[in-house]
């Protein structure tokens, strides 16, 4: 089952997406169960951040970054940098192949583990409590799923951790790619048949 026909079986509707994709208030109207809760975030200023060649520059690994909370903005910024829409077409931040998008991005935080909803720019909780001391701490552990045996999956996901990273880079915040932790979560997601969890991303001030 492909990602498209998997989310076509979902009940959670949210409202359109305004220009680029993004809206600042997603209207949810969830009918499955109180784990579904969904969050708009605020629109990434796409004015803000260092120049690239900078970013470049300092791009880097911290393998502890903090703990201390992200605030919302920075979060939707950062889920954004990753698998956010870009285009008023539907597109990505980042190239797929055959524009197929068979990707998800999990965001996991104090309040849960949350899946980001590009086109809503929203996160919609899928499983409860704070699983953060599972993985390293940090304050909010991206985690990049994909098709396991799609043969450009890995594409897809090194696309989005660089753009992290980037970003990161440019807002001033730690990160550091991490495979050792991919398989925290395995079995608990609610991820469509041969689709896995093949990289995380921990990020913290
Ligand atoms: C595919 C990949 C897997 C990685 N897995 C881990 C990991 O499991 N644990 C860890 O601490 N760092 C991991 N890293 C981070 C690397 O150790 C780090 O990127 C490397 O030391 C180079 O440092 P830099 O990112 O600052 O250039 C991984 C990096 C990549 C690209």
């Amino acid at each position: 089952m492909d990602r498209r026909t998997f989310l076509g079986t979902g009940a959670a509707v949210v409202a359109a997406a305004g220009i680029l994709g993004i809206v600042e208030t997603a209207q949810a109207a969830s009918t499955e169960s109180a784990n579904s809760e969904i969050k708009p975030l605020p629109k990434p200023d796409l004015n803000s951040g260092k120049p690239l060649m900078t970013c470049l520059k300092e791009r880097q690994a911290n393998h502890s970054p903090g703990s201390g909370e992200l605030d919302q903005a920075t979060l939707g910024a950062l889920l954004w940098s990753a698998w956010g829409v870009n285009r008023e077409d539907g597109k990505r931040v980042i190239p797929t192949a055959r524009n197929r998008q068979e990707a998800a991005v999990y965001a996991v935080l104090s309040d849960g583990v949350w899946e980001y909803l590009p086109k809503e720019h929203a996160i919609k909780r899928v499983l409860a409590g704070d699983q953060r001391a599972r993985f390293d701490g940090a304050a909010c552990i991206l985690l990049f799923a994909a098709p396991e045996k799609d043969r450009f999956a890995a594409f897809h996901v090194g696309s989005m951790y660089q753009n992290v990273g980037l970003y990161c880079a440019s807002a001033g915040l730690q990160n550091c790619v991490k495979a050792q932790l991919r398989d925290t979560l395995k079995g608990e997601l609610p991820l469509p048949p041969e689709w896995a969890v093949l990289m995380t991303q921990s990020v913290g001030r």
